[in-house]
Formats: C-alpha cells, sequence, structure tokens
C-alpha cells in the first residue's frame, strides 16, 4: 500500500484505473526510485510497471528480481551519495521529475532530491518522514522541488485503497503483482536478533515472518 500511496497519490501519477490514466504519458515518464532492495521498492517497481511507466531507474536491489518485475535500469547503492548520483544522471539525465525514495532517512533523501530535474520542477515522495531535509545540500534546483511524505495506511486513503485491494486478487492471479520472497521463524530472541543484526551490518535481509 505505501508504493499504491507513495506513486498514485503523492507523485501524482494517475492510477491506471482512474479517467486520467487516458491522457497520462506513461511510457514517456522516468521514475526514480532509490531502495529497490527494500520490501516498498520491489513493490514501488512492480506499481509503477502495472501503469505502464517507460523508465523505471532504481538504486540498489537485486538486478535480476527487479527486472523481473519491471525495472529498466537498476543502479549499484554504494560508493557514497556523489558517485550513486552520477550513476543516476547518466541515465536519466537533467529531466527527472519523479523519484521516490523508500529507505533513506533525511540526511539520506538529498541524493533523490539532487538527481531530480534542475529546470523542471519536480518531485519526491519519501516514506521516512523523519524531519526536513538540509536544503543547502540540495543543488541547482532552478525550477524549485517538492518533498512529499507518503503515509501508506489504506485507512487514510480510502479511494485508493479500496480501488486497489479490489483489484489485488485479479492482479496477483494474472502475475502482474508478484508476492515477494518471504522466510518463517520460530520465534526466539536468538532469531529476532539475528534479523535486526542483519540489517543493522547492512547484510541482505529476507522478509521475515515470525511465528509464536
Ligand atoms: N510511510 C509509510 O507508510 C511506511 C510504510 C512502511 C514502511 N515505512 C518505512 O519505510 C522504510 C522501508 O521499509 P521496508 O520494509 O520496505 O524496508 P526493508 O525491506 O527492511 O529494506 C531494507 C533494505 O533496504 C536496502 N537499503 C538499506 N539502506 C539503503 C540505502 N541507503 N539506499 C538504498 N537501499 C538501501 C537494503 O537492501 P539491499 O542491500 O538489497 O540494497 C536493505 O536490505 C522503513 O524505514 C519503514 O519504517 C514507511
Amino acid at each position: 500500500m505505501p508504493s499504491v500511496v507513495a506513486l498514485y497519490r503523492v507523485l501524482g501519477i494517475p492510477a491506471p484505473w482512474t479517467e486520467a490514466a487516458a491522457r497520462f504519458d506513461y511510457a514517456g515518464t522516468t521514475l526514480l526510485i532509490v531502495g529497490g532492495g527494500s520490501n516498498n521498492g520491489r513493490f514501488g517497481v512492480q506499481i509503477a510497471a502495472l501503469a505502464g511507466i517507460g523508465r523505471i531507474v532504481v538504486v540498489g536491489g537485486d538486478e535480476a528480481e527487479l527486472t523481473s518485475y519491471g525495472a529498466t535500469h537498476v543502479l549499484d547503492r554504494h560508493g557514497g551519495p556523489d558517485a550513486v548520483l552520477v550513476r543516476i544522471r547518466a541515465v536519466v539525465g537533467d529531466d527527472l521529475v519523479y523519484a521516490y525514495d523508500t529507505v533513506n532517512d533525511p540526511a539520506g533523501q538529498t541524493l533523490g532530491l539532487n538527481a531530480l530535474s534542475g529546470h523542471k520542477k519536480g518531485v519526491m515522495a519519501r516514506l521516512v518522514p523523519t524531519g526536513p531535509v538540509d536544503e543547502s545540500r540540495v543543488v541547482g534546483k532552478v525550477a524549485g522541488f517538492e518533498l512529499r511524505d507518503a503515509i501508506g495506511m489504506s485507512v487514510y486513503q480510502k479511494d485508493e485503497a479500496l480501488a486497489f485491494w479490489e483489484r489485488l486478487p485479479g492482479y496477483l492471479e494474472s502475475g502482474r503483482i508478484k508476492p515477494l520472497k518471504f522466510k518463517v521463524t520460530q520465534f526466539s530472541a536468538a532469531a529476532v536478533n539475528e534479523v535486526l543484526d542483519a540489517y543493522r551490518d547492512g547484510k541482505p535481509v529476507a522478509k521475515t515472518h515470525v511465528h509464536f
């Protein structure tokens, strides 16, 4: 649901089931997703592909998996923000107007904001709205930019939520939305700590369901 809200409401890209969809140039649209390895990033790619967005540029995550969901470019997230920004701009140039940051706190959100176009007003949706961004670190935005918070709870956006949940069984049956891989573990402090330690240490983390 967070990615449905981020794309179809917060960024203002029409949901494919709306009347506005007929007038929107999805194929000519580029979307940057920062955090392709996260659950929300992986669903973000699928939600973008569901609408037919032409270029889905993703920072981080497994290339084969994300490409299977519809990503057109998967970029290495390592090496520091300057190096990652160079990789993004090599793909999108100075024309990006839609970005979605699924993982970073405000300090890291400058990456996506700096990837936005300088001469067109861009917008970025973020899932971690824990404070303001230091705008002195966002450079060259002659046309300005907007940073908007996405709260992915169905109860706060009933229109999009109802429309999406109604369609989800069909999307799953047709394979247009694929469930993410997960593992099941029996509850124990050690099992939970193992998952948390992997997050802390920046290791790949499988979505884990803890059963009691
Ligand atoms: N606003 C909302 O409604 C809402 C809803 C749900 C979750 N959230 C928040 O959204 C965030 C993501 O949640 P999630 O469950 O999707 O995350 P997650 O699946 O736990 O994401 C972890 C993965 O993100 C990748 N990652 C970590 N640091 C990164 C960085 N600096 N740049 C790019 N990728 C990075 C790593 O994957 P790789 O190593 O494979 O790159 C890591 O394994 C959390 O902070 C969560 O609290 C907000």
